[in-house]
């Protein structure tokens, strides 16, 4: 499935974005371990979400829906869940295998992970390093899926985490569920938190000692009812194509604006943006506001390194934003970029030169001239994030943009197209 999009045009009016990809995840991983019930409001029905849904489903777990957002499961405590009946298929999803990694590395059973050809390329020795020093047993063959995990008894550790990573974070934490003792991650910068905050959330209390979380386990969680907040992640491309399109004015309702998430709207409003945080609350423990943002002039900024972490999905958008600057974006430190759902440098790179920017590529990041952008042909590599953010690279662009391979942007947001075209974008939809 392609997208054309046909220039001109602007953002308009009020939408709401889906839920949370991370939340969402966390939510089904913990509601299913919880004891008790676990009701989900604003549930991402992304494919990447159905395929953690399904996972647990085939360990046993009951759930109802997802229907309009609504996810009723019922935990089946922390030493509830049954050996799959076939193997698991994560799809397109770093954030299900490797924090089903440490979820399962501490069960009584053994079971597979695997996914699709872009997951089955990503480093996931990252995972099973930590895993195995607290006593996991997991084969895999040059670091990557399909991931054999022979459940074991685990003891805890104290990890020092060579990469910022939320995912291997994450995965430490939840197999710290099962361990004994203390389990505690060090960070060498601050990633999203959503599991730490959840885990509280669920009756299980995280230490922050500095750089470090800790957790001992008490041994159950308890099931929860919590809404999910709108994605920035998604929001993000809507807040670049407002930001680089004249005339536009658009409100954003209920994002979450967690500060470990929040780098994109740093970064682009040092580049100019007009963006205004209102209604700031508080849903299922997270931070969240409607953003405004209206159409600016955008220029080129070095992007400090110490928001590469707190905007690491954004940078797709960024690449764009910087396109459409006046004057020269650089952006370093972000070598984690080539081991996303495809190599993000090389791929918005390629795309950009494809509309007439000149792009320096680095091994950590890239130097962008802002410019004109031209029309043409684009390939996503099948990346979601990529296809949306040069989606909304043809608001500004001269002639029509096409979009090749865009069917995983159901991963994260399956309604993009059609919020796209309420908002304004002039975007087709090409099946072939
Ligand atoms: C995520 C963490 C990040 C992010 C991913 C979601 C999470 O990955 O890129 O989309 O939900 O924990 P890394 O941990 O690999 O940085």
């Amino acid at each position: 499935m392609d997208y054309r999009v046909n220039p001109g045009g602007c953002l308009r009016g009020q939408i709401s974005v889906p839920g949370d990809k991370s939340i969402s995840h966390r939510v089904v991983m913990l509601g299913a371990i919880a004891d008790g019930v676990t009701e989900a409001e604003g549930l991402l029905e992304g494919a990447d979400v159905l395929a953690t849904i399904a996972a647990f489903q085939s360990m046993g777990v009951h759930m109802e829906g997802p229907d309009r957002g609504h996810l009723r499961i019922e935990g089946v405590g922390l030493r509830g869940l049954r050996a799959p009946s076939d193997i698991i298929d994560c799809g397109n999803s770093g954030t299900a295998m490797r924090l089903l990694a440490g979820l399962l590395a501490g069960q009584e059973f053994s079971c597979t992970l695997t996914g699709d050809a872009s997951l089955r390329r990503r480093p996931m020795g990252r995972v099973f390093a930590p895993l195995a020093q607290m006593g996991a047993a997991i084969e895999a063959e040059d670091g990557r899926a399909p991931l054999h995990i022979h459940g074991r008894s685990l003891q805890g550790i104290h990890y020092d985490l060579p990469v910022a990573s939320a995912q291997v974070k994450s995965a430490i934490l939840l197999a710290g569920l099962y361990a004994t003792g203390d389990t505690c991650v060090r960070e060498p910068a601050p990633t999203r938190d959503h599991s730490e905050r959840m885990l509280q959330g669920f009756g299980q209390p995280v230490r922050v000692e500095g750089a470090q979380r800790c957790l001992r386990s008490v041994g159950h969680l308890r099931g929860q009812s919590l809404r999910v907040p709108g994605d920035i992640s998604s929001a993000a491309f809507f807040l670049l194509g407002a930001s680089i399109a004249p005339k536009s004015d658009l409100l954003l309702e209920g994002v979450g604006i967690n500060p470990t998430r929040t780098g994109i709207v740093e970064i682009l409003t040092r580049m100019g943006a007009r963006i205004d945080l209102l209604r700031l609350r508080e849903v299922g423990g997270e931070p969240v506001a409607d953003l405004r943002v209206r159409y600016a002039q955008l220029r080129g900024i070095d992007i400090p390194t110490r928001l590469v972490p707190l905007a690491i999905d954004e940078f797709p958008a960024i690449f764009i934003a910087a396109a459409a600057a006046e004057g020269v974006t650089r952006i370093r430190g972000a070598e984690e970029l080539r081991v996303k759902e495809s190599d993000r440098i090389a791929v918005m790179a390629a795309g950009l030169r494809t509309l007439g920017i000149a792009v320096e590529e680095l091994a950590d990041g890239a130097i962008i001239h802002g410019g004109v952008l031209g029309g043409g042909e684009v390939a996503s590599h099948g990346d979601h994030r990529i296809a949306m953010a040069f989606a909304m690279a043809g608001l500004v662009a001269r002639e029509s943009v096409r979009i090749t391979d865009c069917t995983n942007v159901a991963t994260s947001f399956p309604n993009f197209a059609e919020l796209a075209r309420t908002a304004g974008l002039d975007l087709e939809v090409q099946t072939s």
